[in-house]
């Protein structure tokens, strides 16, 4: 199969175009390196710098006709997108709008995109939150990539355009940059690894720090790979179903760094969901998918390739 996956030269993205060649199939990677690295860009994929919303992407489509589009370049950043809600709806509907009407255009059979369950987290309904759940809508981050979702239910229903919509969790591990919507393991290890230490956002009712779900990239790859030929039109929570305290994950870094540095709590921050973990269930059933690799492991990864990438 012929896949282009945006944002090839990202975090997540990188490690998905790999996991696709891998499997044997023809990868297209188009990044602006707005935030990714050429160097990140799989050997053996093709590559295209260019802005999601330029005009060359619909030129990219039309040369290499590709089947599935891999959708995970985006404007990433929670802070970032209230601080300039017109740059995050420029780059993440209005941009993905442009993608998604050249894929009609180009023949491309399905879209698999990169959303997200922790911003769209339900603050009324019971956790785990489950796909179905309202959303809190905390964000212009959180408005655009709901707003996507609802996007492709429409492209599905009038242009035929089959789409799978993969609400992360909070992914990490190699090559990971601590800027993104869910950087606390970049962050703790940076601050580990120059002896700072770190702030833990806590409030009296939950002194271990507000929860989170952590999902580590290898199992990511696997649930992109999974999508390529499952039923479509689906939106599905990819998560590890775990409800991590931010206390008990710093421990957990520094346990996979081999070293102990304070943690100095600061109270919660205006704005941050207390607690959020993500139901899998749908995604067990759909996708045959879950994640499979425990914290512990997946961090002493995440510390091996952060101790040789400083080197
Ligand atoms: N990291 C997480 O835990 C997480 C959680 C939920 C959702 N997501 C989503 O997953 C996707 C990938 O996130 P990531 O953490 O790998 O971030 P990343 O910044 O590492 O990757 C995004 C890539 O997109 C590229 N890009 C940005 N704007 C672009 C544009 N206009 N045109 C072309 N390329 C552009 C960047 O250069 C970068 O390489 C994003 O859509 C993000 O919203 C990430």
């Amino acid at each position: 199969m012929k896949i282009l996956v945006t944002g090839g030269a990202g975090f997540i993205g990188s490690h998905v175009a790999e996991a696709y060649l891998r499997e044997g199939h023809e990868v297209v990677v188009v990044d602006d390196l707005s935030a990714g690295k050429r160097e990140q860009v799989p050997e053996g994929a093709a590559f295209y710098r260019l802005d999601i919303r330029s005009d060359g992407m619909d030129t990219v489509l039309e040369r290499e006709r590709p089947q599935v589009v891999n959708h995970h370049a985006a404007q990433k950043s929670v802070p970032r997108s209230v601080r300039d809600p017109l740059l995050d709806s420029d780059v993440n509907i209005a941009g993905t709008l442009k993608l998604l009407n050249g894929c009609v255009r180009h023949g491309v059979n399905r879209v698999i995109f990169a959303s997200t369950g922790g911003a769209l987290a339900s603050v009324t309904a019971a956790l785990p939150t489950r796909e179905d759940a309202p959303p809190a809508m905390l964000s212009p981050y959180a408005v655009s990539k709901y707003a996507v979702e609802q996007y492709l239910r429409l492209y599905r229903q009038n242009a035929g355009l089959d789409f799978v919509a993969l609400r992360y969790a909070n992914v990490y591990g190699p090559r990971q940059a601590p800027d993104g919507e869910c950087g606390a393991v970049p962050i703790f290890m940076g601050n580990a690894a120059a002896g700072r230490p770190s702030l833990l956002y806590s409030s009296p009712d939950m002194p271990n720090g507000m929860t989170r779900d952590y999902v580590y990239i290898r199992d990511v790859c696997r649930a992109n790979l999974a999508a390529l030929d499952c039923a479509g039109g689906q939106v599905l929570n990819i998560g590890s179903g775990r409800e991590v305290p931010i206390g008990e994950l710093y421990e957990a870094v520094c346990e996979a760094m081999e070293r102990h540095l304070p943690l100095v709590s600061a109270g919660m921050r205006a704005g941050d969901l207390k607690r959020s973990v993500l139901d899998c269930t749908r995604a067990a059933e759909l996708l045959h998918w879950r994640a499979e690799t425990p914290l512990p492991e997946g961090l002493k990864e995440t510390a091996a390739w952060f101790a040789s990438s400083a080197s």
